[in-house]
């Protein structure tokens, strides 16, 4: 099997793409969407969060828009359409679309990072008409105290529907509230006084986190009348890091929309040089892109700790270099990069070892 080949799974009578990647720990479909078919809020339903589409394609005939954040997510509620014979005609959004074709009921599984599940609850507040139903939930181990402040502040009739012990699954009504354009936005300062900005649910929101600090250091080479990709991007520090060493050409590439809407804005100072690109392991970066790719890469998927998704940029990664081109990662030490590489690449050697982090360099 290729790394893309689709998985397949049975649910609720129907088959579903797992994700592109055949050795994905991910599954299309897990509890909550059990729960979530089984209270359904109504005939008009906005589904929010949305993961890889079988909620959506499962409960077609009632979903009219489904917010998706991730690339490889639409591509397999794309495939589960076509595979299903489903003929839906979703308006599918991003959280930086407008969502004024939200007016609906709303089933919403509640991101960890509290203060995206506030942007997204207080949009549906703002657009869905008073007294819609919504419909939340999350693992109880991903809920916090944060999240139930939201819900107290937003809804109102709130019913706990207990399903299973291990969810959290709330239902009540919204009433309209107050139309704001405020977008949760943060930032700050790094490699000099150039700002990085990032939205809620983008990785290291707000702060630079300690491996990308350490990949920025380690990098020893010049960049001028290079082109660089930057693999999953996150905020697009690092490719801030080259497009600012002066970098002919930098691609910046992350399976987020959050994390491409963040790029674009970190990177406007050199929009002429910088191209975003929301896609998943980059899978639109053409063979022979790139002298140089850089790569802080996953490692967990939601609370899973997973290496496919490693394994998949590594690939990426090889496949856009040309000849002699060169890999810059970075990961925790326990993470063993080092072993994966040998893999992947011809040679490759640690650049840096510093608070229990690896920087690798390696070439094809
Ligand atoms: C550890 S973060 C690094 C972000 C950024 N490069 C930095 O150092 O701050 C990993 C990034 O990979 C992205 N990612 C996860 N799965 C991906 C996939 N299948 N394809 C592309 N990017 C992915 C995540 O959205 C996240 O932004």
């Amino acid at each position: 099997m290729s790394q893309h080949d689709p998985l397949w799974q049975r649910f609720r009578g129907r088959t579903w793409l797992t994700t592109g990647h055949s050795d994905s720990p991910l599954r299309a479909f897990d509890a909550l969407d059990e729960a979530f078919v089984d209270h359904w809020p109504g005939e008009r339903v906005a589904v929010v969060g949305e993961r890889f589409g079988s909620l959506a394609v499962h409960r077609w005939r009632q979903t009219k828009s489904v917010v998706i954040d991730s690339a490889c997510g639409r591509a397999a509620m794309n495939s589960a359409s076509t595979k299903n014979e489903v003929h839906a005609e979703f308006h599918i959004l991003s959280d930086l679309d407008p969502w004024t074709q939200i007016n609906d009921s709303i089933v919403l599984r509640a991101p960890q990072a509290v203060a995206l599940f506030r942007w997204r609850l207080a949009r549906a507040w703002q657009l869905a008409p008073t007294g819609s139903k919504v419909l939340i939930g999350a693992r109880k181990k991903d809920w916090s105290s944060g999240h139930q402040q939201v819900v107290d502040q937003l809804l109102n009739d709130v019913q706990t529907v207990d399903t299973n012990s291990r969810l959290r699954v709330l239902q009540g009504r919204l009433e309209r509230g107050e139309e704001t354009d405020d977008v949760p936005w943060r930032s700050y300062q790094a490699l000099g006084d150039t700002e990085i900005w990032s939205l809620p649910g983008v990785f290291a929101h707000g702060r630079l986190d300690g491996g990308t600090r350490q990949l920025i250091e380690a990098l020893d080479l010049s960049f001028a009348g290079r082109d660089v990709v930057d693999l999953g991007a996150g905020p697009g520090v690092l490719a801030a890091a080259v497009a600012e060493r002066g970098a002919k050409a930098v691609i910046a590439t992350d399976d987020s929309a959050l994390a491409i809407g963040s790029c674009e804005r970190t990177l406007a100072p050199w929009s002429d040089i910088v191209t975003c690109l929301h896609s998943d392991v980059g899978e639109t970066l053409e063979a022979g892109c790139a002298d140089v790719v850089l790569c802080n890469p996953p490692f967990h998927l939601g609370r899973a700790q997973s290496g496919h998704i490693v394994d998949a940029m590594l690939l990426c990664a090889r496949r856009a270099l040309r000849p002699r081109g060169q890999l810059w990662l970075v990961g925790n030490r326990h993470l063993d990069h080092g072993r994966r590489l040998k893999r992947f690449f011809a040679s490759s050697k640690v650049a840096r070892s510093e608070l229990g982090f690896e920087v690798f360099v390696a070439r094809r």
